[in-house]
């Protein structure tokens, strides 16, 4: 084909090859195509794209962020990827519908042809899963085994790289490490958090013990849960506290990007921290998605298998209800809102820190 031959719609999408990659078992067991298998072929094909499309977008995401320096104009090509990458989840819960049109007879009729092929083993699942940053300590065991154990020897070997790769959680936390601001000219902003805090817990303390219509054990049980709130306030502020709930693995973020994130959140307001508040709530919503994800395909397999043990030889609905829980990846960043405290109480800023947290500069240019 030359230069000048017309490109041709069939051609550039290699259509013939894409539309002859589905080879339904049923047909060549039984001489007999099982209907619904063709649906479950595409469906799972589709799901393969666009996890496709999920790690070409993650890959420039974390490549933005390996660089030293990140600049906004990076951080909001990061945010628009991401975002994408939300919209697309969001066509992946949907997905599950289309399944769903197969009743548990149906899948019956080709099940068994199956085994031990599980979505198990979609090793995109798994780069996704690693590239995003999900602790390998953290996975639920599969027999005892590790995670790619039943993976061909070349997926185990691309899976155990892209662990020892520096995930997007990685490079997250070494740049909010490097946020400005968290001391600036004297203005210690943890020392007015902490002073805002105690006030706060006091004023609550004397709402409850005034409180006429609690009798004295609610009084109790409530003072009881303050003081637990109040402990756990500690942890942001003491880099002890933290560093022993992070020992226990109750928190994975290192402290000073615990800091600089909820930094971030509290005065998002200001311009200059818009963008990487934008950037924090999509890894939140990615996370999130993802486990809605792991949660809508649980149900589906009960639906379609009841309590069964899955083609890929797990307790099947079980397990995957213990991924659905365990398997998060930026928990650190969405249970922020623990330490969260009114706009109308946060401190205010130096007035020198503003400018340099504003477009001071350029608007008295302009
Ligand atoms: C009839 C439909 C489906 C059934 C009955 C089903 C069943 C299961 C079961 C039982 C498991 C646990 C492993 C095992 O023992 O096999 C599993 C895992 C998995 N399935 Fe499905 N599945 C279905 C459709 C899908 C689809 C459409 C996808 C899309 C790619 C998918 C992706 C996965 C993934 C990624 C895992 C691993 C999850 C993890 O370990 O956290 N499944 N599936």
């Amino acid at each position: 084909m030359n230069e000048d031959t017309p490109l041709y719609y069939t051609d550039y999408l290699k259509l013939d090859d894409l539309l002859s990659l589905q080879s339904p078992k049923s047909l060549e067991r039984m001489g007999e195509l099982a209907h619904e298998e063709m649906l479950f072929i595409i469906v799972h094909q589709a799901y393969e794209l666009w996890f496709k499309q999920i790690l070409h977008e993650l890959d420039s995401v974390i490549a933005i962020f390996k660089q030293d320096y990140i600049d906004e104009k990076n951080v909001g090509v990061s945010v628009s990827r991401l975002n994408r990458i939300i919209e697309i989840q969001k066509l992946l819960i949907e997905q599950i519908r289309v399944l769903e049109t197969m009743t548990p007879l149906d899948f019956l009729d080709f099940r068994d042809f199956l085994i031990p092929a599980s979505g198990f083993q979609s090793y995109q699942f798994r780069l996704m899963e690693n590239r995003l940053g999900l602790d390998p300590e953290q996975r639920k065991p599969f027999e005892k085994a590790p995670y790619h154990a039943r993976l061909s020897k070349e997926h185990q070997q691309l899976l155990i790289k892209s662990e020892q790769s520096l995930s997007l959680f990685d490079l997250v936390e070494k740049w909010l490490e490097r946020t400005p601001f968290l001391q600036f000219h004297g203005f210690d902003f943890w020392q007015t958090y902490r002073n805002t805090v105690q006030k706060m817990f006091e004023r609550d303390r004397k709402s409850i013990e005034n409180n006429p219509t609690l009798s004295e054990d609610e009084k109790e049980t409530e003072l009881t849960e303050l003081a637990a709130t109040e402990k756990s306030f500690s942890a942001i502020i003491d880099e002890d506290e933290h560093n022993r709930l992070r020992e226990k693995g109750f928190r994975r973020l290192s402290f000073k990007a615990t800091q600089a994130a909820l930094l971030i959140n509290l005065y998002r307001d200001e311009p200059i921290l818009h963008l990487p508040f934008k950037l924090l709530t999509c890894l939140i919503e990615i996370d999130e998605f993802l486990t809605a994800w792991r949660y809508r395909h649980a149900l589906m397999v009960q639906r379609m298998i009841g309590s069964k043990i899955g083609t890929g030889g797990s307790s099947g609905h079980q397990y995957l209800k213990m991924t659905a829980e365990k398997h998060k990846i930026f928990s650190d960043l969405t249970n922020l809102s623990t330490f969260f405290i009114p706009r109308s109480k946060l401190p205010e800023l130096p007035e020198d820190l503003k400018k340099n947290l504003g477009f001071y500069y350029s608007k008295k240019e302009s």
